[in-house]
């Protein structure tokens, strides 16, 4: 019987909330998928589109980005800008081909361990449902000798030009 998919997801998570609840998930003995491989920033603000790009052009099948809730951020609008830069990094990966379901931002407290652990299992499931990165697949094609654009080189250049620049979203307009 051949192996079920494992994905490799790549956690980027806030220090004052998700990480801490991923602690308290872990101190509970809450039981969830080894899939998720974290990065622990002071802030989801911190997370610049570059880290998800270079992620996936490094074989990542899937990055998840948690911080506190809205409203809670410890930077005060740390949380808000993220959500901006990570739906617009979602637009950039579906034009590169990407399902966005494999750019997921969600919140979660530090005393939400039992949260945590459905959104890693919820997470495992979609991207189970879509299989391994594209990166992998074009990279296969390359290698069975087709004629292809590697997405991956595109996305680590996008991620190299990107690096240290801000992507901001357009100024959300008041009524
Ligand atoms: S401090 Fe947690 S998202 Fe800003």
């Amino acid at each position: 019987m051949a192996d079920e998919f494992e994905p490799k997801i790549l956690g980027i998570l806030c220090n004052w909330c998700t990480y801490a609840g991923a602690d308290l998930a872990g101190t509970s003995r809450i039981q969830y998928p080894p899939n998720v491989r974290v990065i622990r920033v002071m802030c989801t603000g911190r997370i610049d589109p570059a880290f998800v790009l270079e992620a996936f052009s490094l074989g990542a099948d899937a990055v998840l980005i948690s911080g506190c809730h809205i409203g809670d951020c410890h930077y005060i609008a740390g949380n808000f800008k993220a959500r901006r830069r990570i739906a617009l990094t979602r637009k950039v990966l579906e034009s590169y081909g990407f399902d966005p379901r494999r750019l997921k931002m969600t919140f979660v407290s530090a005393s939400e361990g039992a949260l945590w652990a459905e959104v890693v299992k919820d997470m495992v499931k979609t991207v189970k449902k879509l299989g391994p990165t594209p990166v992998q697949k074009k990279t296969n094609l390359v290698a069975a000798g087709h004629a292809a654009v590697s997405a991956d080189d595109d996305l680590a250049e996008i991620a190299k030009a990107s690096a240290g620049k801000k992507l901001e979203a357009a100024p959300v307009q008041k009524n």
